[in-house]
């Protein structure tokens, strides 16, 4: 069902942290979400609804509803495959866009993309804001019509890439 290992990543996860929280901001400006189906053991701020934690698995747990996806970097394209099936939600990713992985779950079948304009700061378990930025850009990527509609209109700053030639209506969906 999912594909591990598709390319993204040149480098090693060098035993850094998969516990990088998202800015309460962007979950705000885009939610409510249903499902975090990896959200992390003490999450400073709700992602969604319903969030898996560990012990717990998020890739053997049915998902359902819109998604709200910051996958743990180590496993990036699993996950992403696993939304672009569901194909309702939006994703939190490094914008490489030129990976196999970025190439197969997101040029070939996202709804729309949002490349935020400056480097984010993401958060520590504890809440508080890391001291240095995320290190590249990110990018947020929305799977299916409302998605697609609510990230064109969320407010946040950065670059709206629309993948489907429909209209967009005014205000959010
Ligand atoms: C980048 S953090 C994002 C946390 C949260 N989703 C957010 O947006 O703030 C990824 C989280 O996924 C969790 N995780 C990794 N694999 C998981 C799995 N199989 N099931 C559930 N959670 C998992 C890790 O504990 C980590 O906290």
């Amino acid at each position: 069902m999912v594909d591990k290992g598709i390319g993204g990543h040149t480098r090693p996860n060098q035993g850094r942290t998969d516990r990088w929280i998202t800015p309460r901001e962007i979950v705000q400006a885009l939610g409510p979400f249903d499902l975090d189906p990896c959200a992390d053991e003490s999450q400073p701020w709700p992602t969604a609804n319903r969030m898996v934690k560990f012990p717990s698995d998020g890739l053997v747990e049915a998902w359902t509803g819109r998604v709200w996806l910051n996958p743990p970097y180590s496993s990036v394209w699993t996950w992403m495959a696993r939304l672009s099936q569901h194909g309702q939600g939006t994703a939190l990713i490094f914008a490489r866009t030129e990976t196999d992985g970025f190439v197969r779950y997101v040029w070939q079948r996202a709804s729309a993309m949002l490349f935020l304009k400056k480097r984010l700061h993401f958060h520590l378990p504890s809440g508080e804001r890391a001291s240095s930025n995320s290190g590249g850009p990110s990018v947020l990527v929305a799977y299916g019509a409302r998605d697609r509609q609510l990230l064109a209109t969320c407010g946040l700053d950065g670059y709206f890439v629309d993948k489907w030639w429909t209209p967009l209506e005014s205000g959010r969906g």
